[in-house]
């Protein structure tokens, strides 16, 4: 149950792009290999924001996904599906809602920050205001414990361990926990039963979070424990309440940011993107048709790669010998800069060759996408339905 589970979401805003790529996709891909995983289209968050242009929604939802596939996620390995086909998040989000002080919400940065930038848009609403409270439910219905986002959502993770642990201080009590909880120790069998108890103590006494860690690992591991004694274990390591919505982390990962061609931030309304699934040909002319240093006006005038939007390509893109043939090439004014440029375009060619070859029978078949995604939202609703059954247990509304 508090097994390694990472989650993530992404807003449908249409086609990806390779700075979606490299910003968050490459990292979920590498992520599937390793641990379950289960990533959604996050459509109500948009509709938080975009609730006057619900039709570029409907459009982007299937666009993301197909580009998800292209991109290599994985449907054997990781469950897909989108957040409103998994109505649970609607329910645990108002039932959250019931704890959650406003000025939790008011203070989120990102509050402010947005209505600031999006300034066109009225959001003084209540659904954009609860957005934060909306992601913490998404988050903590999978019970997951990584979640990998960028720099701009940690403030979000943060309020969700707030809500997590307020709930489990609310409503994680019950009358003779300590038995119970020892109870549950026992049926551990008596050699991790005995370093359950060292490991605990060591955490409690010494503040040692290595033996924190080691226990919880402890407690994924054990098979005969049920899911309320397992809620029991968890909360007695610290205190003295059932830990019902455990507390997730960020999975901040060092990611390359790719600008966009002009050297801004890469954005489809900036009109400065490659696509994920470009022709070779736009690739070709997008590249060779970029801005570089505006002091290379002839070819013989030397540059400086540090001026010019295309070596933040080479970056990313670039082993070290290329880099260092740019490096001298520029300031030397030894290449031309179309000739700077074929190495991007060679690399981004190849990294999308790939991507074009797997989203073939998705294209040829597209009831193959709508099937991968009925199955995702089925598995979703499965496990978020769990997590409801004991949230709704807990809040008093399991009575018959
Ligand atoms: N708010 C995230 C974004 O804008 C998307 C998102 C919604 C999300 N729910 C989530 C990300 C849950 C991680 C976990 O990028
Ligand atoms: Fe930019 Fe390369 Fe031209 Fe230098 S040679 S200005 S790095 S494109």
């Amino acid at each position: 149950m508090f097994a390694n589970r990472v989650l993530s979401g992404m807003r449908p805003t249409g086609r990806m792009h390779i700075g979606h790529y490299h910003g968050a996709l490459k990292n979920w891909i590498r992520l599937q290999e390793e641990y379950e995983c289960l990533f959604f289209v996050a459509d109500w968050h948009a509709l938080t924001t975009h609730y006057e242009s619900a039709e570029v929604i409907e459009e982007s939802v299937w666009e993301m996904i197909i580009d998800w596939l292209a991109a290599g996620l994985d449907p054997a390995r990781a469950t897909l599906f989108i957040q409103s086909r998994v109505p649970e998040h609607a329910e645990l989000t108002l039932l959250l809602g019931m704890i959650t002080p406003v000025g939790w919400l008011e203070r989120v940065p990102t509050y402010k920050d947005q209505q600031q930038k999006l300034s066109d848009k009225d959001l003084s609403t209540f659904g954009f205001l609860g957005y934060p409270l909306m992601q913490s439910a998404d988050i903590l219905i999978y019970r997951a414990n990584m979640v990998p986002v960028g720099e701009d959502q940690v403030s979000h993770l943060e309020i969700t361990r707030e809500i997590a642990r307020r709930f489990n201080f609310i409503y994680g009590r019950e009358p003779g926990f300590e038995q119970k909880a020892q109870a549950a120790v026992k049926k551990l069998g008596s050699k991790k039963a005995k370093l359950y108890e060292q490991l605990r103590t060591a955490f409690q006494q010494e503040g040692d979070e290595v033996a924190l860690g080691s226990a919880r690992e402890l407690l994924d591991e054990a098979q005969n424990l049920s899911m309320g004694d397992k809620e029991r274990l968890f909360g007695y390591l610290e205190g003295s309440r059932r830990v019902i919505l455990p507390e997730p982390q960020a999975l901040l990962t060092e990611t390359a940011k790719v600008p966009g061609l002009d050297g801004q931030k890469m954005s489809k309304s900036y009109n400065n993107s490659i696509f994920l699934r470009e022709a070779p040909e736009v690739i070709t002319r997008k590249v060779r048709t970029m801005p570089t240093d505006p002091a290379r006006v002839r070819r013989n005038d030397p540059g400086d790669p540090e001026k010019c939007p295309v070596w933040p390509f080479h970056k990313i893109y670039s082993d070290d010998k290329t880099q260092q043939w740019v490096q001298e090439g520029c300031r030397s004014a030894g290449i031309g800069c179309l000739e700077c440029k074929q190495p991007v375009i060679d690399a981004i060619i190849a990294e999308q060759a790939p991507m074009h070859e797997r989203v073939q029978p998705y294209l040829d078949d597209p009831s193959l996408v709508r099937s991968i995604i009925a199955d995702g939202c089925e598995r979703a609703r499965k496990l978020a339905g769990e997590t409801m059954r004991d949230v709704r247990e807990a809040m008093g509304l399991s009575y018959t």
